[in-house]
């Protein structure tokens, strides 16, 4: 965080105030999106900001509400201290990026750190300090709806993407007013839920805690994030909003995490519901215990804290810790110099450079998913005729879960089209809609079809059934679209398929049947154009998966970074019985973690090694050794290759994942041109966490197997010696 010696301020604040002004500074209320200053419930967060008893409140919308709310806090309470106003600014504010899960394919940090940028300075713009993102949390189950928000299955793409955000929001200074404060959230392992079904429960080893879903956490902080969220879930029966060992042992205490741990809702509340409270003051006392700083709309601080304090339940010591930490995000924030924001210098629109950001996003963040016979790129200059078809060829339902009220749909991809391609004659039909059962638009997409050189069939699943609470137990597409993919398929014409959500599907039947299909996830507000670059090969697609699609949701959890079994499924030896694989299935998944076709192709050369052996001790003492790989794109076209780099520990202590993700470099080549990557690994990269609850982090000596590839389904190896 920024340089500046906050306390002594912070010192000379707590000794003026009062104990309930105190706790107030621990509270944050919600203000209704419906209605401005004075309307609704907002009437509570008026009153208490007004006697100095609130500390902050989320979903303030515009710049004259936040002037008109911050203006009672500072000018009509006892000690003026100013509120501090959250948002969740997920993937943009009147700009709406691709969803984070999209982000994640373009397997380049800096397309986040783009969304970061342009949200940061619209919010803050709008009165808004504080967004509640980025969400970090690694997880394996496509069937939970926020994984849409995630960065997928990875714990080493995920840590890179949540510092870009980090960074992206809160650049070096806080106090500029194009800059907002970050949230990791949520703290921590809520992507482990069992089912995929939203809040469940998370028991995980201390291992896999620390291996999987701790670092992006701690890469975060470390990146200086300035608050973290806790999560709804139980971490091995302790809910996190009440893990001591995780917000005080390990975030506070480990890693010296001095900002502000916000609740998550209710989830201080929630404890009580969850079993390990039992009334509020209990899930106060546990909560502010266990490290909570800040209460999220529930009110079981102010409403208890004076009597935890009586009864020594709650230290004094506690509660100037938790306030410190709030006064601390104001003062780095500069809101007790300018807690206002300039409403003539409001942005109230995306403006055209912030739309250009989002179409190149977009762009970057589409996978080819297969593309047989060359399908694509279009020949803009032989399509005399195009049908554009499905339920989502013309929607502007394509933001994605978590856009805010107000922000302006997407650009529909028939437009984007229509744009590209103004020399042919296009054609649209519905042909059924997201989710019904009306089959009745068949035939004329068919006759649209038929009548057409090519087809791009727009299908997938609407936002609605993405993000928090939006668990699918199948992972098909909705409604009749399956059929809809069949009917057009069937008529022969060359069929592109332009597949839109916010997670994994299965997609094995149809698009077996159809040559072409694109990974366009959520795209945001240029989808339409982005995704006709991309069509038309003016962008030419590079994006991996962040995430393992499955052949059938029978299969899940399913993912690349596994560990091994004692009696593994071989390919080469189908007959062997007693092995880890469904007998009605075939083995693994429909496409794989890192895999991206291009409309070019590229070839790897051998990895080569800065050393081939190398001391534990020399590592842990900082050595490094260099992996070198040459890439060529053999094709021809210019065009971008993610090459990947995985580690492998064959014989650990504890059973180690078949790969592990330690570099991933995305290069744009021209036809014929050939570069070299370089990677770095270092002992943070070649160890791993114990199960000891104290936190051991171990670089064991023995052979280390290097991968590299351009997905998981890596093809070159070289073993390293740590001796
Ligand atoms: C929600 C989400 C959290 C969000 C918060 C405030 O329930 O779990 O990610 O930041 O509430 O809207």
């Amino acid at each position: 965080m920024s340089g500046h010696d906050h306390e002594p301020r912070i010192a000379e604040l707590l000794g003026r105030m009062t104990v309930d002004e105190k706790l107030g500074q621990l509270q944050q209320l919600a203000w209704a999106w419906d209605t401005g200053p004075g309307g609704g419930d907002t009437a509570a967060a008026e009153a208490a900001a007004r006697k100095g008893l609130l500390g902050s409140v989320l979903n303030v919308v515009g710049a004259e509400a936040s002037n008109a709310l911050q203006r009672i806090a500072v000018e009509e309470s006892r000690l003026g201290i100013p509120l501090v106003f959250g948002l969740d600014v997920i993937h943009g504010y009147h700009t709406t990026f691709p969803i984070p899960l999209a982000q994640a394919a373009a397997f380049d940090p800096a397309v986040t750190a783009v969304d970061a940028e342009v949200s940061a300075r619209e919010a803050r713009s709008n009165g808004i300090h504080w967004t509640f993102s980025p969400m970090m949390d690694v997880t394996r189950e496509p069937r939970w709806g926020r994984i849409a928000e995630s960065i997928g299955e990875d714990p080493y793409l995920t840590s890179a993407y949540a510092v870009a955000k980090v960074r992206g929001y809160q650049g070096e200074d806080l106090t500029a007013p194009d800059r907002i404060a970050a949230c990791a959230k949520h703290f921590v392992a809520y992507g482990g839920a069992e089912g995929g079904r939203d809040y469940n429960t998370v028991d995980v080893s201390e291992q896999r805690l620390r291996n999987l879903y701790l670092p992006p956490f701690k890469a975060a902080v470390e990146a200086g994030a300035a608050t973290v969220m806790a999560a709804f879930n139980t971490v091995s029966g302790v809910p996190a909003h009440a893990n001591t060992h995780a917000l005080t042992g390990i975030l506070k205490q480990e890693w010296d995490f001095d900002g502000v741990v916000v609740s998550d809702w209710t989830g201080v509340q929630e404890l009580i519901a969850h079993g390990v409270a039992a009334d509020e003051a209990e899930a106060a006392r546990r909560s502010l215990t266990a490290g909570v700083d800040m209460e999220m709309v529930s009110t079981t601080f102010v409403d208890h804290g004076r009597d935890l304090l009586a009864s020594g339940a709650l230290t004094e010591e506690r509660l100037d810790d938790a306030v410190a930490r709030v006064l601390r995000l104001k003062l780095r924030l500069g809101l007790f110099e300018r807690p206002y924001v300039e409403e003539s210098a409001a942005l109230t629109a995306p403006s055209a450079e912030a739309r250009a950001a989002a179409r190149e996003a977009a762009g970057r963040c589409m996978v080819l998913l297969k593309n047989d016979g060359d399908t694509l790129p279009l020949d803009a200059a032989a399509l005399r005729s195009l049908a554009v078809i499905g339920p989502f060829a013309d929607s502007g339902d394509l933001l994605g879960t978590w856009t805010l009220p107000g922000a302006p749909e997407a650009v529909p991809v028939l437009t984007g089209l229509r744009e590209a391609l103004p020399d042919t004659v296009i054609s649209h039909v519905e042909g059924a809609s997201a989710e019904g059962t009306d089959t009745s638009g068949f035939a004329a997409a068919v006759a649209a079809a038929e009548a057409a050189d090519a087809v791009v069939l727009v299908v997938g699943e609407p936002p609605a059934l993405s993000g928090e609470a939006a668990v699918r137990g199948e992972l098909g597409l909705p409604g009749v679209q399956e059929q809809l993919a069949e009917a057009v398929a069937a008529t022969g014409t060359p069929c592109v398929v332009v597949l839109v959500g916010g997670r994994p599907l299965t997609i094995g039947g149809w698009a077996q049947r159809v040559p072409a299909v694109v990974m366009a996830w959520h795209p945001g507000i240029e989808a339409g154009p982005a995704v006709a670059d991309v069509l038309t090969g003016a962008v030419v697609p590079g994006g991996k998966l962040p995430v393992t699609f499955p052949r059938s949701v029978g299969q899940i959890p399913l993912y690349y970074n596994h560990e091994r079994t004692g009696r593994p499924y071989d390919p080469a030896a189908p007959e062997v019985k007693y092995v880890s694989r469904y007998l009605d299935l075939a083995d693994g998944p429909e496409f794989c973690f890192g895999h991206g076709l291009s409309y070019t192709t590229f070839a790897l050369g051998e990895p080569r090694l800065s050393r081939e052996q190398l001391a534990a001790g020399d590592l842990e003492a900082g050595a490094t050794v260099e992996v070198t790989v040459a890439v060529r794109n053999t094709g021809d076209r210019t065009a971008d290759e993610v090459v990947q780099l995985y580690v492998q520990d064959p014989a650990a202590s504890i059973a180690q994942p078949v790969r592990r993700l330690r570099g991933f470099t995305r290069v744009r080549l021209a036809a014929g041109e050939e570069r070299e990557v370089r990677f770095t690994l270092g002992a943070e990269d070649l160890g791993f966490w114990t199960n000891d609850t104290a936190g051991t982090f171990v670089v064991e000596p023995g052979e280390i197997h290097l991968h590299t590839g351009t997905s998981s389904r890596t093809r070159s190896r070289r073993t390293l010696l740590i001796t």
